[in-house]
């Protein structure tokens, strides 16, 4: 267990800096940092995360996991909490800033950098690496999410487990092409969600805009989704195979009307 927080800051990755025009690639910890843990904080099923996570890697030895998109710490914390060692990496100082504040922080170890260079940032032989929460999707095109998995084969122990949480595109995707939807009406905050999907190349870029009394604020996100089959495809092409996949953390099953997945993905050699 990892004794003190240590945020290594990589000052190559795009972090919270001022934009210089239109940004290509929305910083998600800028958009959303100040709300996260407003809004997200029931997204998911943390205590079956957890579970799942932990049974993982005793299954491996019992060695260290890594968290992909640490963000606040809704799912490293409750799992350092478990007796875990939880590494973390994000690439948005906002996002870490708010986990460093948070009580048990100190037992993580706290990297910041990009997921798609993470061999770069960390130590090899996890145990677990996982992503949750579709952030692998944050990785905005093709290529990243390769790179991303290409690392993970080789900071992956030989009996580790890779496990991604994403939600299910429409398969062929759907052609709406705008969209515009209210995701929070209170009395006192109107959030209007824009999104603009690309099908051609499955990216959709979007906008929540937040209007309060104060006045409007713009929160921008890009993902590029992909099919489960499509994640299996890119985790084959660098050693990687699905060895479990289930409509979410309890193991539920998949049917046609699964709106996630959670897929498990191991080194090939460990299933020859
Ligand atoms: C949807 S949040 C999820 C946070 C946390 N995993 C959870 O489930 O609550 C996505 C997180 O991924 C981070 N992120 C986005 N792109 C990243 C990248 N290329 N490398 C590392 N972190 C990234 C964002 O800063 C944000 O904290």
């Amino acid at each position: 267990m990892s004794e003190t927080t240590s945020v290594i800051s990589d000052d190559s990755a795009a972090s919270d800096s001022e934009p210089s025009g239109a940004p290509s690639a929305p910083d998600y910890g800028r958009s959303f940092a100040d709300v996260y843990d407003e809004w997200y904080a029931d997204v998911s099923d943390v205590e079956a995360t957890v579970e799942h996570v932990a049974e993982l890697a005793a299954a491996a030895g019992g060695g260290r996991v890594l968290e992909l998109g640490v963000g606040s710490g809704r799912l490293a914390l409750p799992l350092s909490a478990r007796g875990l060692d939880v590494t973390g990496i994000d690439i948005s100082d906002s996002m870490l800033g708010l986990l460093a504040a948070k009580p048990g922080a100190a037992a993580l170890t706290v990297l910041r950098g990009d997921m798609a260079e993470v061999e770069t940032l960390v130590d090899h032989g996890f145990a677990v690496v996982f992503v949750a929460f579709n952030t692998f999707f944050n990785l905005d095109s093709e290529q990243q999410q390769r790179r991303c998995l290409e690392a993970v084969a080789r900071i992956l122990e030989p009996r580790g487990s890779f496990v991604i949480e994403a939600f299910v595109p429409a398969d062929p995707p759907e052609r709406i092409e705008r969209d515009l939807s209210a995701t929070r009406v209170e009395l006192d905050r109107l959030v209007i969600a824009a999104t603009e999907h690309d099908p051609g190349a499955q990216t959709i870029t979007g906008q929540h805009v937040d209007i309060t009394e104060a006045g409007v604020r713009l929160r921008p996100w890009r993902i590029r989704y992909a099919t489960p089959v499509q994640i299996d495809d890119m985790a084959s092409n660098v050693g990687l195979v699905l060895a479990e996949r289930h409509a979410g953390w309890r193991r539920e099953p998949i049917t046609a009307s699964t709106m996630s997945h959670v897929s498990r993905y191991v080194p090939s050699e460990a299933t020859t």
